[in-house]
């Protein structure tokens, strides 16, 4: 069976067929994926029986795994896959994270050194909603007219949280919470390319006046996820997508919860973004 590698967007997203990632990969076939999730940003590959360990393997293959501090919803057993679900437990505890960003963002841009991949597996899905959307931040970058390629060049943004991402948090909480600084442009590692990097987690652009800051956010809120660079990946189950932090943002939508949404994610460590 030959591996096919399908766009699914101009700008985001591939489809890998023909591959079977409960089994262990080969060199070349593993050097062809990793080549289309840096390019392409995003990867989906349908009809998958993954177990929580293949999961595992498949994805240490891009370089360790972080073990969210969630520890309550990790899976038994295995650490290092964190549960996105609305199901919950004898007492109506809920198993897994029951909301995970329904705002643009990228992984715990928040913290010091975010996420590089996050791969998500469909283990039961509602039969409609919960789609996760999907921004190139490669295309929202190259869309940016030049004269805002300047003006945010060498520029920083404080990450953190607010009330928006983090609801549950009182003032004082989130007063607490110390932010990062992360450059508003980064530069993929892998591909030399240029990615906008902020989402709802940036906060405020350092070393300009409040007021600035508030006009840059803005004018990038209205920019990082047009819908032309938008990719709507609508989940079936056994889908695994897997997402490079690095160069996209994304956002969930809502369902109905009437039904369930379980999810297996495993996600890999990344670097300090420049
Ligand atoms: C995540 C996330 C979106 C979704 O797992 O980081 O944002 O649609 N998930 O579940
Ligand atoms: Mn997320």
């Amino acid at each position: 069976m030959a591996m096919t590698i399908t766009k699914l967007h101009d700008h985001v997203g591939a489809e890998i067929g023909g591959v079977d990632l409960s089994r262990p990969l080969d060199e070349a076939t593993f050097a062809a994926i990793e080549e289309a999730f840096y390019q392409s940003s995003v990867l989906v590959v349908r009809r998958q029986d993954l177990p929580p360990e293949r999961q595992i393997a498949f994805s240490q293959r891009f370089g360790p795994l972080e073990v969210h501090i969630l520890d309550q919803y990790q899976l038994a057993g295995h650490p290092e896959i964190l549960l996105l679900s609305n199901k919950t437990d004898a007492d109506g505890k809920p198993l897994g994270l029951v909301e995970a960003g329904r705002y643009w963002h990228t992984d715990v841009s928040f913290t010091e050194v975010p996420s590089m991949g996050s791969f998500l597996y469909a283990v039961e899905i509602p039969p409609a909603g919960g789609d996760t959307l999907f921004a190139s931040q490669f295309a929202a970058y190259d869309a940016l007219p030049q004269d805002w390629k300047e003006r945010l060049a060498g520029l920083k943004a404080l990450h953190g949280l607010n009330k928006t991402t983090a609801p549950k948090f009182t003032d004082a909480q989130l007063a607490s919470v110390k932010g990062v600084e992360h450059p508003l442009i980064r530069t993929h590692p892998k591909t030399g390319r240029k990615a906008l990097y902020a989402g709802t987690f940036a906060l405020r652009v350092l070393d300009v006046s409040e007021a600035e800051s508030d006009e840059i956010l803005a004018f990038l809120r209205d920019h990082w996820a047009q819908d032309d660079i938008v990719y709507r990946h609508r989940w079936q189950a056994n889908d695994l997508v897997m997402w490079d932090n690095r160069s996209v943002l994304h956002c969930a939508t809502l369902f109905d919860a009437r039904f369930i949404r379980h999810m297996h994610r495993t996600t890999v460590a990344g670097e300090k973004p420049v």
